[in-house]
């Protein structure tokens, strides 16, 4: 992958509903969210609400974890304002699946949904990056965003001993804080935007809190430097050459809760100028479920360090998986490049499998609310 390829053809999420299933972990997210969700929704005058109530999850993968979310959302719009039409508009990047997305909203698959049961509830996808204004001007009520924001517009340049930002140092690490900085106020200019005066938007991103955690990083075994130190391995043992070792660098950045608001709060900014303010802004961590059900099973006796790994390991695939295969050389065969990355993950979980204490993916978010002034 060269440095200035855009990620968005590298971290679409496998289809076919196996993100809902293999994140389990990002549904406790959203349901955590959902009374900031509320919060925001009652900052809004429904009863007076003038045409059709336009709400927004960017970045919604299948739909399947925030779907709960917006169906209390759509009740409480319905307690406020019966006959008030929505419009529900699901958004990720061209290549997101959105037949799983659909099956998922109206009730194909085995998620529960409330959604086709609402009267005057309209449902809309827009295969459109957050990266641009995805509505009209002025029309969006409430926006949604979990767990998609640290993707990167473009890959600011490779990592030349690490796969992610956060193992990156001097010009490398600099280089995705500018990227960072940069498109998080693209974002949010976007949003200022969309949002109708008086709008609200809910942003749970991962990043880095106040103790300099994040995502695989509470205390455990560090998850960033367990898939460097195998990917490295993979040199050490000549399955990969060293341009495929560097070329996999995740297009990643996780702010601080200051990088975060920065643009909200500064009044010189171009996104306070264009009207959006900070309402609320914490950081959470969300334990692995994965881990949390093994040491529960382990505390009964019951722990199984195989059954863990196996079902551990899906979920950390599900979103890395496409910047591995993505670095390996288009001259190899697939059928090659696909047993060097099965081999990957196998090895990840024999790790797991052999030694599983500290092993995890604790989720570390910032939970913001935004408005439109
Ligand atoms: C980890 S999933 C989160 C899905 C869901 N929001 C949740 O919290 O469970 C990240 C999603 O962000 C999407 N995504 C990444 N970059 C994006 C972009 N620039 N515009 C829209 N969606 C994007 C991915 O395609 C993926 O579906």
């Amino acid at each position: 992958m060269s440095a200035d390829s855009s990620h968005a053809d590298d971290i679409a999420m496998k289809g076919g509903g196996y993100y809902s299933l293999a994140t389990k972990g990002a549904k406790d997210v959203i349901d955590m969210a959902t009374p900031l969700v509320m919060r925001a929704l009652d900052g809004i005058d429904l009863a007076g609400h003038d045409g059709p109530f336009t709400m927004a999850d960017m970045g919604c993968a299948d739909g399947g974890t925030s779907i709960d979310m917006i169906g209390q959302v759509v009740e409480r719009i319905r307690a406020a304002a019966p006959t008030l039409p929505i419009s529900m508009v699901y958004t990720d990047q061209p290549n997101n699946d959105y037949n799983a997305l659909f099956r998922i909203v109206y009730g194909m698959t085995d998620i529960p949904t409330a959604l086709p049961g609402y009267d005057n509830v309209h449902m809309f996808a827009s295969a459109t990056s957050f990266y641009r204004e995805i509505l009209p001007p002025a029309t969006l009520d409430l926006g949604f965003s979990a767990t998609a924001m640290h993707w990167l517009s473009a890959k600011p340049g490779d990592i030349s001993d690490h796969v992610q930002a956060v193992g990156a140092s001097g010009r490398e690490l600099a280089a995705f804080v500018e990227q960072g900085r940069k498109d998080w106020e693209r974002i949010l200019l976007c949003r200022a935007a969309e949002l109708a005066p008086g709008g609200r938007m809910v942003m749970v991103n991962f990043g880095k809190d106040e103790q300099g955690r994040y995502l695989g990083n509470t205390g455990g075994v560090h998850m960033f430097d367990t898939f460097n130190e195998i990917w490295r391995s993979f040199v050490a043992d000549r399955v990969v050459t060293e341009a495929e070792y560097v070329a996999a660098t995740l297009p990643q950045y996780y702010k601080t809760l200051e990088e975060f608001t920065d643009p909200l709060t500064d009044p010189a900014s171009a996104v306070y100028r264009a009207g959006l303010r900070l309402e609320h802004a914490e950081t959470r961590v969300v334990a692995c479920p994965y881990a949390a059900e093994f040491r529960a099973d382990q505390s009964r006796g019951e722990g199984d360090p195989a059954a863990f790994a196996r079902a551990y390991i899906p979920t950390l695939r599900s979103w890395t998986e496409s910047t591995f295969f993505a670095a390996l050389a288009p001259g190899r065969p697939i059928a090659e490049r696909r047993e060097i990355i099965d081999a990957y993950y196998d090895d990840y979980e024999a790790r797991v499998r052999s030694d599983p204490a500290g092993h995890g993916m604790d989720y570390v978010h910032a939970y913001m609310i935004v408005s439109k002034t």
